[in-house]
């Protein structure tokens, strides 16, 4: 394997948080991102996928160095970037871009696109004004803009357009790795494919490396080399994009990808969809062992009292690592599956629980899936 692109080790990120109340001085911490480990290989697209709140967001902050690190570190091209000041970042955000979801929020409607896109360039100091016309037009040109545009502002665009101005905006530094969170959901559903297939082409001409985040999962099976799935604040399941498709091990990503519907038609109609019981526990106060027992259908003892590694099973290859004690075999039918876990384990062991009324209904032995409920 050649060296990656960007590498990440055992990230954590947390918030600090006021607890208690509005006169309370105690404070808790919200564990966004938890020794996530992940390398992205250069000119390939690393797809991230997990429920909202899960911390992909953040993570991307952290690898993309927007937020410093509670602990771990972030190597990009060989160097160590865990620690660099203001000043060093300047030299690697050249090469370290970020297209955010919002277009509308992510511009300034008071100012000129050819300034927008021109930002870049007068930050690092890279040329005239003429000179940054020109390298702008060109730009605007390369995503499909009209160069004439160059004077008008963000709300004369429509939504389509103004992804356009911020995909310009993350290309004009020729970097070698854009991460794009959510890039495409804020749009309609006519226009996502056209910006995806923008980025698509992007990443040909230019040689880019990609962090892709989406909850669609079309989109991510569509773009991606690799997905990483996250649950928790944590990475369950690492694969080649299509192994993950076919062979699924872990038990949440069955849950997750089970929402997708299966091209073959044979397939489609057998497919029954996983629908978990229970909300997301809170990063605050994460239930103990694997995060993901209190919502499991395979849940055990020991997923409540031991932390999975994310590594190879059942015979799968250094490429494929699921974080799980009782990973899924190729064709086993989770739908059929009920946790084996006492109540006073369950009750003990998440505490965390944001909704009483969602531990209440399930119960510890339906506190797992509604199977067979069909699309
Ligand atoms: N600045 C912050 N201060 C406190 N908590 C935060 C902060 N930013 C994020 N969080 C919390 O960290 C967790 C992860 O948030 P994050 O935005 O990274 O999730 P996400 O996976 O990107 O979600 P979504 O799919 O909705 O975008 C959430 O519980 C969120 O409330
Ligand atoms: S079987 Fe256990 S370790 Fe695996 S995902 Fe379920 S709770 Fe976690
Ligand atoms: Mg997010």
């Amino acid at each position: 394997m050649s060296t990656p692109l960007v590498s990440v080790e055992n990230v954590t990120k947390s918030f600090p948080v006021q607890s208690g109340g509005l006169w309370s001085r105690s404070t808790d911490s919200v564990h966004a991102v938890d020794g996530v480990s992940l390398e992205i290989e250069s000119g390939q697209t690393m797809g991230l996928v997990g429920e909202t709140g899960c911390g992909k967001s953040t993570l991307a902050r952290c690898i993309a160095r927007l937020y410093d690190l509670t602990s771990g570190r972030v190597v990009f091209d060989g160097r160590d970037i865990t620690t660099l000041n203001r000043r060093e970042m300047r030299e690697v955000r050249r090469d370290v871009q970020m297209i955010f979801q919002d277009p509308y929020g992510s511009l300034n409607p008071r100012r000129r696109v050819g300034s927008i896109i021109g930002d870049p360039f007068t930050i690092q100091g890279l040329g005239s004004g003429k000179e940054i016309k020109v390298k702008v037009q060109e730009l605007m040109e390369r995503v499909g803009l009209n160069p004439e545009h160059y004077n008008r502002f963000p709300a004369e665009f429509s939504g389509g357009q103004r992804q356009r101005i911020g995909v310009a905006r993350a290309l004009a530094l020729r970097p070698k790795f854009i991460i794009c969170d959510e890039p495409v959901s804020a749009l309609d559903v006519s226009i996502q494919a056209q910006i995806i297939n923008l980025l698509i082409d992007l990443q040909d001409d230019f040689g880019l490396t990609y962090l892709f985040i989406t909850h669609d999962l079309s989109v991510v099976r569509h773009v991606s080399d690799r997905i990483a799935v996250m649950y928790l604040g944590q990475v369950v399941e690492v694969a080649d994009a299509e192994d993950l498709f076919e062979t699924t091990r872990h038990p949440y990503t069955r849950s997750l990808l089970s929402a997708l519907p299966d091209p073959d038609p044979d397939i489609a109609d057998s497919q029954r969809r996983i629908v978990l019981v229970g909300d997301l526990p809170t990063p605050t106060n994460p239930p103990s062992g694997c995060r993901f027992h209190t919502r499991c259908p395979k849940a055990r003892h020991d997923c409540v009292v031991t932390i999975p590694t994310l590594e190879p099973v059942l015979g799968d290859g250094p490429a494929h690592c699921t974080a799980c004690f009782h990973p899924l075999a190729v064709g086993e039918d989770l739908t059929l599956s009920t946790p084996a876990i006492e109540d006073s384990e369950i009750l003990t062991a998440q505490p965390a629980l944001t909704s009483a009324s969602s531990a209440a209904e399930s119960g510890p032995k339906s506190a797992a899936t509604r199977g067979g409920e069909s699309q």
